[in-house]
């Protein structure tokens, strides 16, 4: 079976085609950031029309990409939500008229299933069940994944996400659009200077909270004015060290408490290189396996959406009596 993937919940159009027996054929991605960098965020409106202008020269792409026609699909995964209302519409209008057209199937993919599947596109993917960590510009959550469709929520943030506590406190350092990936790069000639809190590190539950953090940062912000280059990277270094002990003790929580050896991470922050070097030691101490989708399928793309499409009509064909939910 050849699913064709669509993602277009935010900033990214993501078009993909996976084969059931032969894995991802192809993959095609455009991003939007330079676009939105200039407004320090996204722009819905320009968010959508950006992926109508997208969608279908990429898709053309993916399928020249892959040496296939339209009439190769066999189904269409797209991504149903949750995200911006004008960028899903699009990815909806185009996947479910092209459906209609070809006379094919669609699924209609949560957006973090996608994610949270996306490290089993790798070799040598873990066997369920697992624990999954998924840590997005939008969620910050602890998982029990028992096969595809059974998913067992373990903790969950109570208040910002750990992708969104990224993006404002690298706004606070005055540091541009999008805020993870630039104070990561900051944090690197940071040094170990000041001392953030750990919130709920040692709640006795797996859930987190991050926006508390972020108010530690602005009252450093507050003390250091006029903030020099080298306050700021020192900020930016004890706010990850926060962030990614935070995480690490929790999945590590979670292991232990599920009772199972193996972790998967995925969503945006599950590229942060501090988050995997502390998950990789952790982990290795306590002879446990952690897998990561490779960095471009951390963030938002096509392929988790046409794989966990993919997945999922399997999952319905071996148990035509199951109900799938996330
Ligand atoms: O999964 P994603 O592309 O979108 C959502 O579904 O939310 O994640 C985007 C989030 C943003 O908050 C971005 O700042 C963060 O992931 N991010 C990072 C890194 N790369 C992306 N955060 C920390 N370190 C990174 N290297
Ligand atoms: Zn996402």
């Amino acid at each position: 079976m050849l699913v064709l993937g669509v993602e277009s919940s935010c900033d990214e159009t993501g078009i993909a085609l996976y084969d059931t027996e032969h894995g991802l054929l192809s993959h095609t991605l455009h991003s939007q950031v330079e676009m939105h960098a200039e407004y320090g965020g996204v722009v819905p409106e320009l968010a959508s029309r950006d992926h109508i202008r997208r969608v279908l020269p990429l898709t053309e792409l993916a399928l020249k990409d892959a040496n296939k026609t339209l009439q190769d699909i066999d189904a269409i995964a797209y991504t149903q939500g949750p995200g911006l209302s004008g960028a899903l519409l699009v990815g909806t209008s185009f996947a479910e008229s092209l459906a209609f057209s070809l006379q094919i199937p669609t699924i209609n993919v949560h957006h973090l299933e996608g994610h949270l599947l996306a490290p089993l596109l790798e070799d040598n993917p873990p066997a369920f069940p697992f624990v999954a960590l998924l840590v997005s510009g939008g969620h910050s959550q602890l998982m029990r994944v028992d096969g595809i469709g059974q998913y067992e929520l373990l903790g969950d943030t109570l208040d910002d996400a750990a992708g969104e506590a990224f993006d404002k406190t690298a706004k606070l350092l005055g540091l541009g659009y999008p805020g993870g990936p630039a104070l990561s790069n900051l944090a690197k000639t940071g040094k170990p200077r000041f001392k953030l809190p750990r919130p709920l590190l040692n709640s006795g539950d797996l859930n987190f909270s991050f926006s508390g953090l972020k108010t530690s940062v602005l009252t450093l912000v507050s003390q250091h004015q006029p903030l020099d280059a080298e306050t700021k990277a020192d900020i930016a270094y004890e706010f990850q060290e926060a962030v990614t002990e935070v995480l690490t003790t929790k999945c590590m929580s979670a292991l232990r408490e599920t009772r199972l050896d193996n972790l998967i991470v995925s969503g945006g922050v599950g590229a942060n290189a501090r988050l995997r070097e502390k998950l990789n030691a952790a982990t290795k101490r306590k002879l446990c396996k952690v897998s990561y989708p490779r960095l471009e399928f951390c963030t938002d793309n096509g392929a988790m959406i046409a794989f966990a499409g993919a997945m999922r009509l399997k999952a319905m064909q071996n148990n035509a009596d199951k109900n799938y939910s996330f």
